[in-house]
């Protein structure tokens, strides 16, 4: 067996001609423990993401909107379990890591600790909350780890069905009388900064991107992706009559990106801190998922066993 040094070096030469990491492969401790980090915390924050659009199934307007909306919260359903089997690849276990989100251990995205006060809000999170995950996740379709890129492909692909039915959702209401009209421009209002908060603090501030951006995990930095999220959202607002909710916003023809105001890195540290307006609620949901639904892996385990038993 070599020696780690040996090791470490292949696998930096692996990673750095572009060979992609499969989980049977040598690969150094700290890497899988921050794959586990950030595939968690990603599959977390899918699950929590279908509580705030969840509130609206049984309130949609009309049956076609609610189809709409139960398809895309099953979506994210399906996210979240898939990159939950992606982790397991790592040897995480999954128990342990729904117990690390029940116990505050682990994060989730800020963004789902935000409440959703109207209809509209599900426009802004279907245009602007799946607008950020896929500028994200396709970006995350190349990363070095291959069961979390290859995931990244399929999810990506719904992602952008949610994002064209928000934008839908909100070019409607764009459409309709004055009071439609505010409750769209409201909910940008709300929803616009916490959105660009979703990319993570600045690169001078993070602490995870530049070894994350040396093992190809992540290929662009936060402030990258954040900055090709805002350059290709704000034409669309445009396209519909929506103004985002920062009067330093503006094209710079020189550098052919907008540039943007101040965010209030105080509040996203509050949220990620669990002092969010929703993170008690969401966390309490989930737990309490997690006990109603004990019985049923219950009896999924018994009937395996008993198959298993009736097989061998
Ligand atoms: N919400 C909560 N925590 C956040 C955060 C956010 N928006 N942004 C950063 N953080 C946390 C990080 O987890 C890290 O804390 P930790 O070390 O305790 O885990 C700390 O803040 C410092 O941030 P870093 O930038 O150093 O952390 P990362 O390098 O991990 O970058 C990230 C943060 C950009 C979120 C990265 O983890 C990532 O790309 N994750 C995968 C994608 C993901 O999780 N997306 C969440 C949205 S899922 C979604 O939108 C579903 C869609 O279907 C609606």
């Amino acid at each position: 067996m070599e020696d780690i040094p040996a090791l470490e070096k292949k696998f930096e030469e692996k990673i750095a001609s572009g060979i992609v990491i499969e989980p049977k492969d040598w690969m150094p401790e700290r890497y899988r423990k921050q794959l586990i980090r950030m595939m968690s915390q990603h599959a977390h924050s899918e699950v929590v993401g279908m509580l705030p659009e969840g509130n609206w199934v049984t309130r949609a307007p009309s049956l076609r909107r609610k189809v709409g909306l139960l398809a895309k919260v099953q979506d994210e359903a399906g996210h979240g379990l898939y990159i939950y089997s992606a982790t397991e690849t790592l040897g995480a276990d999954r128990a342990k890591l729904v117990d690390d989100l029940h116990t505050g251990k682990a994060k989730y995205s800020s963004i789902f600790n935000y409440p959703t006060l109207t209809w509209a809000d599900i426009g802004a999170i279907g245009w602007l909350v799946d607008g950020a995950a896929i500028v994200n996740q396709t970006a995350l379709a190349k990363c070095s780890y291959g069961p979390y890129a290859r995931a990244m492909i399929r999810i990506c692909k719904e992602e952008s069905f949610h994002n064209k039915q928000g934008y839908e959702i909100l070019a409607s209401l764009m459409k309709g009388p004055p009071e439609q009209q505010k409750m769209a421009q409201d909910s940008i209002n709300r929803w616009w900064w916490p959105c660009l908060m979703m990319f993570g603090p600045s690169d001078g501030a993070s602490p995870n991107s530049e070894e994350l951006m040396r093992w190809k995990v992540k290929r662009y930095t936060n402030d990258e992706l954040r900055q090709r999220f805002i350059d290709r959202t704000i034409p669309q607002a445009e396209h519909i009559g929506l103004t985002m909710p920062d009067p330093d916003l503006k094209y710079n023809e020189t550098t052919r990106h907008y540039e943007f105001g101040e965010i209030n890195w105080e509040e996203f540290n509050q949220v990620i801190k669990g002092n969010g307006p929703c993170n008690y609620e969401r966390v309490h949901a989930r737990k309490d998922a997690d006990e109603k639904g004990l019985w049923v892996r219950e009896a999924a385990e018994a009937y395996a066993k008993k198959k298993l038993t009736m097989n061998s």
